[in-house]
């Protein structure tokens, strides 16, 4: 869309979780998720960034008030997932693989429909500094 503006938002939680398929062995998850399968867990400091694609509003010049935008990610997001275990704390996240991908994929669902001006264009989750996932809903 002409005009269109990209404004994001950050924010850090701490969890904890374990990747790992309950189908295959302890071994076989080690090969496949390696530290991330360690069984007792373990923990990251991870980042969400949100992104709302719209245009300016002409009286404020905002796309979105990101003070908004803050509280739907703490309601709607860092509540639930802040200083928790993402594999059995969640409800979001029952039954989930808690992987970087699928919490990107999760975090936009549970926020997007709240957004209240422009729309959710991305959700990214950092789980290291240099690993990060990023879903864009339905568009691309
Ligand atoms: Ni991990």
């Amino acid at each position: 869309m002409k005009g269109t503006v990209y404004i994001y938002r950050k924010a850090h939680f701490s969890a904890s979780h374990r990747l790992f398929d309950p189908a295959l062995t302890d071994e076989q998850n080690a090969e496949i998720f390696g530290g991330c399968s360690n069984p007792n867990g373990h923990g990251h400091n991870y980042y969400i960034e949100v992104c709302v694609a719209g245009v300016t509003d002409p009286a404020t010049g905002f796309v979105v008030d990101l003070k908004a935008v803050k509280q739907i990610m703490q309601e709607r997001f860092l509540a639930m997932v802040d200083h928790k275990n993402l594999n059995a704390d969640v409800d979001f996240l029952r039954g989930v693989n808690p992987t970087t991908e699928n919490i990107a994929i999760a975090a936009f669902r549970q926020i997007a429909p709240h957004i209240p001006a422009g729309k959710l264009y991305s959700v990214r989750i950092y789980e290291t500094e240099n690993n990060y996932a990023e879903y864009r809903g339905d568009h691309s």
